[in-house]
Formats: structure tokens, C-alpha cells, sequence
């Protein structure tokens, strides 16, 4: 039997599983197959493409998906949030600076808001905000987050949600993360390197391999891959990679 949580009811979903939106790599492919499985997939709005984006919802087609931005850089080009909401998403997800400027605006659709925070303090801002659901993100994740562990992380962001459901990231990836997120308090769980080199993902075919090849023991955060990119990421977060010589 399914396990069934309120975010199920939330979502109108089977299993309690989010993919995340990674930039690069969740579009509309992967999240049409996620949500097809009984979950719900997330399209990766990452910095932000509106020629992108309406492709990759097009491509989802009638799939139930939501998707997810980096918040700092939404505020930047605000109208990739109202492209989203005339796609009528499932949910927008807002990880990574401050979402509160944009909830008048998702709050005039059905559209649910999913915050992603790593410190209690962006937590309980997502809780008196009102939010739809929290992700509370431990720096076992890939890509970008902060300092906390997901083992302490979760219960303390179930702590002080009241009824919000809490969702757990950073580090799960099987059945054992996601019952393990149910015993924190967590109502699911939103996983995005298990799902990084799955065939629908954008990530190049080299990149699949080298991720299947290693393991966790071959990351490491830092900024290195921002400064080089050029993007002014905000203090407090930086980013989950593998390490190589480039990082080195
Ligand atoms: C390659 C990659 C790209 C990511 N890009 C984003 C992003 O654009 N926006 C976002 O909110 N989170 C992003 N994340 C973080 C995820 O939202 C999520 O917190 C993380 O994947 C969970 O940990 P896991 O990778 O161990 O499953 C990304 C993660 C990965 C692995």
C-alpha cells in the first residue's frame, strides 16, 4: 500500500515525492515523468529563461508539474513568475533569498507556494508568511544550500511549522531516506541528485556518468563554480559539486 501523508492530500499526488527543480536538469520531461509516477515532478526555472521555460511546460504537456526558482534572481526578472502562472503549475517552489514580495501575486491562482529554507529563521518567516508547504534543505544537498544537516534540520523546521507540511532534502534517495524523513516529522521528501541521471534529466551524458561512477564522498560545497560562472550569489548559501580538478 502507498504511504499517505497530508502532502499526498496537498497535491492531489500517490506517493510523497518531490523532484526538485534543479537548474539544468529538471525540465519538462523529468517532471512529467515524476508527477506521472505518483509524484510531483518540478520544472528547474534555475536564473531564469522565458524561452526556455515555455518550452520545457510545453513539453511537460498535460502533466500535472509545478516549478521553481531562485528566489534572488526571480526578483530580477519578475515576469518569468506570471509566464509560470498562466501555465497554471501545480506549485511554485522559492528557494534562496526572500519569496514574501511574491506571494500577493501566486496567492491570485490556485497555484500552491512551496518554500525551501535552511535556517529556522527563513522557516518561520515561510510559517507566518502562510506558505503551502516548507522543503527543509540540509547541506547533505546537491547544488546550492546552507550550513545545517538534514538529521537536525527537519524536525526543528517541524517544530515550529504548526500545521505546514514539512518536507525533507539534502541526502535522500531510496525508500530509507524517505522513511527516515517520515520519523523526523517530515510529511515527504523532494530529492534531486537520484534523479539527476535519470534519461529524461538535461544533464549532459558525460556529466550522468561521472555522477553514477562517484559517490557523495567525491563532493564538496563551495563557490567555485559561482565565481566562475560570474553570478553574485548572496552570502549564506553555496553549492554542492563534485570535486575535481577544476575545483581543486
Ligand atoms: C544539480 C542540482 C541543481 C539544483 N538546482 C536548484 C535550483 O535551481 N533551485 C533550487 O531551488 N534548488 C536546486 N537544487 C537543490 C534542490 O532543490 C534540493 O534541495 C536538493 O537537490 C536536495 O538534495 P539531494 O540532491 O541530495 O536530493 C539543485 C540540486 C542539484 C543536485
Amino acid at each position: 500500500m502507498p504511504i499517505h501523508t497530508p502532502l499526498c492530500d496537498l497535491f492531489g499526488i500517490k506517493h510523497p515525492v518531490l523532484l526538485a527543480p534543479m537548474a539544468g536538469v529538471s525540465g519538462g520531461a523529468l517532471a512529467a515523468e515524476v508527477s506521472r509516477a505518483g509524484g510531483l515532478g518540478l520544472i528547474g526555472g534555475g536564473y531564469g529563461d522565458a524561452d526556455w521555460l515555455e518550452r520545457e511546460f510545453h513539453t511537460a504537456g498535460d502533466a500535472q508539474v509545478g516549478v521553481g526558482f531562485i528566489t534572488w534572481s526571480l526578483a530580477r526578472q519578475p515576469n518569468l513568475l506570471n509566464l509560470s502562472l498562466d501555465r497554471a503549475p501545480a506549485a511554485v517552489m522559492l528557494s534562496f533569498g526572500d519569496f514574501r514580495p511574491f506571494l500577493p501575486r501566486i496567492r491570485t491562482r490556485s497555484t500552491k507556494l512551496i518554500v525551501q529554507v535552511q535556517t529556522l529563521g527563513q522557516a518561520r518567516d515561510a510559517v507566518e508568511a502562510g506558505v503551502d508547504a516548507i522543503v527543509a534543505q540540509g547541506t547533505e544537498a546537491g547544488g546550492h544550500g546552507g550550513a545545517r544537516s538534514t538529521l537536525p534540520v527537519v524536525p526543528a523546521v517541524v517544530d515550529v511549522a504548526n500545521n505546514i507540511p514539512v518536507i525533507a532534502a539534502g541526502g535522500v534517495a531510496d525508500g530509507r531516506g524517505l522513511a527516515a524523513a517520515l520519523a523526523l516529522g517530515a510529511s515527504g521528501v523532494l530529492c534531486g541528485t537520484a534523479f539527476f541521471a535519470s534519461d529524461e534529466s538535461l544533464a549532459s551524458d558525460n556529466a550522468k556518468r561521472v555522477a553514477v561512477s562517484s559517490s557523495g564522498g567525491n563532493t564538496e560545497r563551495s563557490s567555485v563554480f559561482d565565481v566562475a560562472r560570474g553570478l553574485d550569489w548572496p552570502s549564506g548559501w553555496n553549492l554542492r559539486t563534485m570535486r575535481n580538478a577544476f575545483t581543486r
